[in-house]
């Protein structure tokens, strides 16, 4: 990951703190053998306790419909890796959810839309997090703290490849707290290949360097927001975000925000922060390669951040807003090669990839 585009991303690196590298989505109701060998996903909805909330005219059981476009020259594959023609090495059958609902069982609302028959519209606004008042500030924190400790009631992550489950008669899966099903996420759509023996193919990534990048980052903070709505009970809540156009230095690295620095140790958080007791996951994917396991969720230390000390000669400030403006005015979203070497594509001048440097 380029450290312009961390930059660009900072509250969101900051926040979901491991970030090292396709929504590995595992709903809990079918992570049992029997889903994996019959390879549906169809779980009930509580509500009327059918598959798909089919008696409520919610959605249905249906043969996923997959792309047969090829995959790009960067994968010299098929067949080696489970996120190949995402979700059909797992499941071929998944719901098809009608109008405004969504989700796994089409228990869920579409984004914008709330209600017990997901018909009432919701406008949501995002704030920058210094226009919250404390109050508002420290319940935006509370809210992640609670999501830190609680377990993920819809939600497991795969601790072994497709594979390693004896394609499927022997699931490994494991629970997660739902702030960290997101740092996972993140993690699994981006890691390497594993190909076996000491083999990794490290030219991949389903959500970075492409044109995937911005939506797949969208859909990823629209579910986190949705399960932090859900987990709290706050409908209204958005992820606030952080205006670093022309900021001297990370101006929410203190205590009262996302933490400043320990003063004994510049790369740990200061004591006074409630992230200065958080433990990072998905943070050894050398370790991951070399034993060819996926990250499980195990913790793995503490944040570590040291604001300001990066490679200056790669990233010498924070992007300006000429740099944002610059990026604006770039007409087409993609261009040429479609990855980190693409001029003047919008989605990759956004992602830090080249131009923001000059
Ligand atoms: C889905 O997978 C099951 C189990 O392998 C298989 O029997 C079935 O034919 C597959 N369905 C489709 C549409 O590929
Ligand atoms: C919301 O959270 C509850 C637990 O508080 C869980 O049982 C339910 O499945 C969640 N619903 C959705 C739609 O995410
Ligand atoms: C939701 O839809 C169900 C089934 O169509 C209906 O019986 C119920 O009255 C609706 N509830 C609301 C609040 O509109
Ligand atoms: C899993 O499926 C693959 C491909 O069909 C097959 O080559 C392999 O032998 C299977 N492994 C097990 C443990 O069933
Ligand atoms: C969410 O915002 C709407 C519109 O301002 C308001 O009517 C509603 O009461 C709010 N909900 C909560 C749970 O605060
Ligand atoms: C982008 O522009 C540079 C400089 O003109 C050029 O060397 C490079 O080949 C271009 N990249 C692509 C993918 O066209």
């Amino acid at each position: 990951m380029s450290t312009s585009r961390r930059m660009l991303l900072a509250v969101i690196h900051l926040l979901l703190c491991s970030f090292q590298t396709s929504t590995g989505h595992f709903p809990r109701d079918c992570a049992s053998s029997k889903n994996l060998m019959e390879k549906e996903c169809c779980p009930l909805w509580r509500g009327d306790g059918s598959p798909c909330g089919r008696l409520s005219g919610r959605g249905f059981c249906q043969d996923i419909v997959l792309s047969n476009a090829p995959p790009g020259p960067q994968f010299p594959f098929t067949g080696v890796d489970d996120r190949e023609s995402w979700p059909s090495v797992f499941y071929n059958r998944t719901c098809q959810c009608f109008g405004n609902f969504m989700g796994f069982n089409c228990g869920n609302c579409k984004f914008g839309f709330g209600g017990p028959n997901c018909t009432e519209r919701r406008l949501l606004v995002r704030r920058n997090i210094f226009d919250l008042s404390v109050p508002e500030k420290d319940k935006f924190l509370a809210y992640l703290t609670l999501a830190k400790h609680t377990t993920s009631p819809d939600y497991v992550i795969p601790t072994g490849t497709y594979g390693q489950m004896n394609n499927g008669s022997t699931p490994m899966f494991r629970d997660i707290n739902i702030y960290d099903l997101f740092v996972w996420m993140h993690y699994y759509v981006s890691r390497d290949t594993l190909l076996g023996g000491s083999e990794v193919w490290k030219d991949i990534d389903f959500a970075h360097e492409a044109p995937g990048f911005l939506p797949w980052h969208r859909l990823f903070l629209l579910l986190w927001e949705q399960e932090i709505q859900n987990l709290t009970g706050d409908e209204n809540f958005t992820i606030p975000y952080w205006d670093w156009r022309d900021a001297e230095s990370c101006d929410i690295c203190t205590d009262e925000y996302m933490g400043g620095r320990n003063p004994a140790n510049p790369n740990l958080l200061s004591p006074a922060s409630i992230f200065s007791s958080w433990q990072i996951i998905c943070s050894r994917l050398e370790e991951y390669n070399s034993l060819q396991t996926l990250c499980d969720g195990t913790p793995e230390g503490p944040l570590l951040r040291n604001p300001g000390n990066h490679d200056k000669a790669r990233t010498p400030r924070l992007p300006s807003s000429a740099d944002v403006e610059f990026c604006l005015s770039l007409n087409e979203y993609e261009s040429g090669s479609m990855d980190k070497s693409a001029n003047f594509s919008f989605r990759n001048t956004l992602e830090g990839n080249p131009f923001l440097q000059f």
